[in-house]
């Protein structure tokens, strides 16, 4: 397997960002660039967190260690669409377990998990920061809150 590396408007987006900061602080950069990354190829592999940590010129362990502490960066691949089931404690008591359950019946898939046809991936995930619409998930960009089975149904049939 080829090591994946960026496109060239994908450097070019990260030295855009790095722009932003002075010369001596182009470790900050470091989430817009694994965001930018994530765009290009909707996961970060360990080849590009090292490409990135040499664009900046820091250790790639530094990378790695945002990667893995930020929910939103993918350390695999992932589906074409995400769901993000948030299981905090909002929507643990509001019914997230049944959320992911009916997610599962729907789909055949569990958190950490892509359908067989790369369509649809979905991840349990710490509070979004909407518990007044507990229980709530994201889908790709968009917030669906005071879920039902009803409301899941035609989420989902939106992304066929
Ligand atoms: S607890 Fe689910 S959004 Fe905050």
């Amino acid at each position: 397997m080829t090591a994946m590396t960026l496109s060239a408007g994908a450097l070019s987006q990260i030295e855009k960002e790095l722009g932003k900061y002075p010369a001596d602080r182009r470790q900050s950069a470091v989430m817009a660039a694994l965001r930018i990354a994530q765009q290009e190829f909707r996961w970060v592999s360990k080849d590009i967190m090292q490409e990135i940590a040499d664009l900046l010129g820091i250790p790639a362990i530094h990378v790695y260690e945002v990667a893995t502490f930020y929910s939103m960066y993918e350390l695999k691949d992932v589906g074409i669409h995400k769901i993000c089931v948030c299981s905090n404690i909002s929507c643990q008591l509001r019914g997230s377990k049944e959320i992911l359950d009916y997610l599962k019946e729907k789909t055949g898939i569990g958190p950490g998990e892509t359908t067989p046809d790369g369509r649809i991936s979905i991840k349990e995930v710490e509070c979004l920061g909407a518990c007044g619409g507990a229980p709530m998930m994201q889908v790709n960009k968009e917030y669906h809150e005071n879920l039902t089975a009803d409301s899941i149904d035609s989420i989902l049939d939106g992304l066929a």
